[in-house]
């Protein structure tokens, strides 16, 4: 009966298709991006979903440790909009037509995972405010700041309401450190010390065009995927997520002669510029 009433209606009074329109062929000739930039896409949007889902994971973790009910529900609230951050990825590679991954690929990401959980089994609120509110949203934000300047329109708007949410999930979790270092220095000190040796590194490792799975699942060449498809490159992306860092560590309010020992020692990773002029500010 169903389908004889579909047949019956004219196609005026047809309900609106509200699946999105595939845009990839306009973006390609309106805006000049060759299948290199998809591919490249489609290995930083599944990599960002992958963020989001360890946010997820992360804040869903928390809520039992949090002190009170306005507090689980607020921190509910967070791993919310993670959520339907996923969803908005998805749909972005959806309507460029390229596979976005909807789990965790990397092994970086469920590193920190495990670092986070014993955190949690710690009961150590402070240690997971500092590596999912300050740690991960940073680099959230570097990754859609560049998003929201270099990709094409449709990426870029996208990229901008996100980082809207993760800029107020920053704020967040530095006004909840804050409030910690006031009633215990020492101790969440000792906290941001214990995440960022292991953390960081992490982090870091995934701001890269190579990985270990992601582009075998994706049957995209690592060897091929080039950030000039985005008018950057990796030490571009390792200065400002550095930067970043720093102004995080900064406004959190944490002492400058400790995190500038923790800044020295991320010139050991891999590939991190050591004559950055924000790192020689903070050592110096
Ligand atoms: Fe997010
Ligand atoms: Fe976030």
């Amino acid at each position: 009966m169903n389908s004889a009433s579909t047949i019956d209606t004219p196609i005026d009074k047809m309900p609106t298709d509200l699946r999105p329109a595939n845009r990839r062929s306009e973006i390609k000739t309106q805006h000049k991006k060759g299948d290199g930039y998809f591919d490249l896409l489609a290995f930083i949007i599944s990599n960002a979903v992958a963020g989001e889902i360890m946010a997820v994971e992360n804040y869903s973790e928390m809520v039992p440790l949090m002190p009170d009910t306005d507090s689980k529900i607020e921190t509910s609230k967070l791993g919310y909009e993670e959520a339907k951050h996923i969803l908005m990825l998805a749909s972005l590679g959806k309507r460029h037509d390229y596979e976005v991954m909807r789990e965790m690929i990397e092994p970086q990401w469920f590193n920190i995972r495990r670092y986070f959980s014993t955190a949690v089994a710690n009961k150590d609120l402070a240690t997971c405010f500092i590596i999912q509110d300050l740690m991960g949203e940073t680099l959230a934000i570097v990754l859609y700041r560049i998003l929201k300047r270099k990709g094409d329109p449709d990426t870029a708007s996208l990229a901008a309401k996100i980082l809207d949410d993760e800029l107020g999930h920053l704020d967040f979790g530095l006004s909840r450190i804050q409030k910690m270092l006031a009633e215990d220095s020492e101790g969440t000190h000792e906290s941001l010390k214990w995440a960022h040796h292991r953390v960081m590194p992490e982090l870091f490792s995934l701001i890269s065009t190579s990985c270990h799975f992601l582009c075998g699942r994706l049957g995209v060449d690592c060897g091929s995927l080039t950030l000039t498809d985005l008018q950057t490159d990796i030490d571009e992306i390792r200065v400002e997520a550095l930067d970043t860092y720093i102004e995080t560590l900064d406004k959190a309010n944490f002492d400058p002669n400790i995190t500038a020992a923790l800044i020295e020692s991320m010139q050991s990773y891999a590939g991190t510029p050591s004559a950055h002029a924000g790192l020689s500010a903070a050592v110096h």
